[in-house]
């Protein structure tokens, strides 16, 4: 299918662009009251995740509302702990937890194999339905958690600031956390090769919890399966975000990845001569900065663009945006990516 706006897809290659492509993290949610308007008439964001038609209408949103230069599929990275036997729920206001978590050996036996086209069924046929219903606007973004940001959730079964129940696993039970990281990766690439199958253009891998890591645990534990996956997923430009991982960005770059995503807390400099010339960056405005006023967001944002230099790089926040972003904010910002020359 002929895309009218590849940009996203240009700069991820590293091919000239006539400027960098813009979209955000969590662009498809609360912070556009037509998204809230969708989600209300369910019973939640699990239905609303499993139900291909509201997916696609969410996840087209931002599209059409925002401007962005590419869509990412409405869905969560904790459907594959789901499909491989531990359902999650998100609770209002506290964010998501799991009922039932891994904590000994024998638990790994109540998880199995994902076989994406069952288990992941409405996520593929969103991604399905949004391309035929995208047309070809804009490149349509797959994604996963990384398998480190996945064992987190399912070890603890809910956010933490330290995740030391995570990390205690590495210390105390270091072959029951490389099987269970082991499962997980393999889950990750069957189902990133379908959301391939099904259509995405592009897909990304959020490592949200790397920055809790030393750089020796991360290459011990979370590095291999990075690694797996991108040797693994060839098809597509796949963009790798650690966030908080910039203490070992100079392995991340080692990766056989198009993109590395970037936080805030470091110069679009200082990664640039840490990465070196191959790989495009994306990100990494602070996304603090669209509570400022509105000439302050074209004047951080255009500095943002000029470190960057405008080729090999995508326009993006350091983190997803909060959801108490005004959308104003957001689109002031979108237009300053789409303005600058
Ligand atoms: O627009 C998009 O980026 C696509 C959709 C998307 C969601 N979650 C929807 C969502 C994506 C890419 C994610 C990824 C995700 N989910 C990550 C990695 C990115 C990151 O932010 O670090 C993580 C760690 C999760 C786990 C998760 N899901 C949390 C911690 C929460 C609750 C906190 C929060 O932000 O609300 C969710 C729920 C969630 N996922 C919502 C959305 C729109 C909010 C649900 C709602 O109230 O409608």
């Amino acid at each position: 299918m002929n895309m009218q706006n590849d940009l996203l897809l240009r700069a991820a290659r590293g091919e000239q662009v006539e400027r960098p492509p813009v979209w955000l993290m969590r662009q498809a949610g609360r912070i556009l009251p037509e998204y809230r308007a969708v989600r209300a008439k369910l019973s939640g964001f699990v239905e609303l995740v499993q139900t291909p038609e509201k997916a696609c209408e969410v996840t087209i949103q931002p599209v059409d509302l925002l401007g962005v230069d590419a869509a990412i599929i409405f869905s969560d990275i904790l459907v594959v702990p789901e499909a491989m036997g531990l359902p999650y729920e998100l609770i209002e206001k506290q964010g998501p937890f799991f009922p039932e978590t891994i904590n000994r050996e024998s638990d790994l036996q109540r998880l199995h194999t994902v076989e994406p086209e069952e288990d992941l069924k409405y996520v593929m046929d969103a991604i399905r339905l949004t391309k035929k219903e995208l047309n070809g606007r804009v490149p349509l973004i797959g994604f996963a958690g990384a398998p480190w940001t996945i064992f987190c959730y399912m070890i603890e079964g809910k956010g933490s600031k330290a995740w030391a129940g995570a990390r205690r696993m590495l210390w105390e039970e270091p072959e029951m956390a490389r099987t269970l990281l082991t499962m997980i990766t393999d889950a990750t690439i069957v189902y990133l090769k379908a959301q391939i199958k099904a259509g995405v253009d592009l897909v990304q891998v959020f490592d949200s919890w790397a920055g809790i890591l030393s750089r020796d645990l991360y290459m011990e534990f979370a590095m291999p399966c990075m690694k797996r996956i991108c040797d693994e997923i060839n098809e597509v430009p796949l963009t790798v975000f650690a966030k908080g991982g910039n203490h070992f960005l100079k392995d991340l770059a080692t990766l056989n990845c198009d993109t590395i995503g970037l936080d805030w807390n470091i110069h679009p400099q200082t990664a640039r001569e840490i990465v070196g010339n191959d790989k495009t960056l994306q990100g990494n405005l602070d996304p603090s900065v669209l509570y400022g006023s509105h000439d302050e967001i074209r004047k951080r944002t255009k500095e943002m663009l000029k470190h960057f230099g405008g080729q090999q790089h995508i326009a993006n926040l350091g983190h997803g945006v909060y959801p108490d972003i005004d959308p104003e904010k957001v689109k002031t910002f979108i237009e300053t990516v789409k303005e600058w020359k």
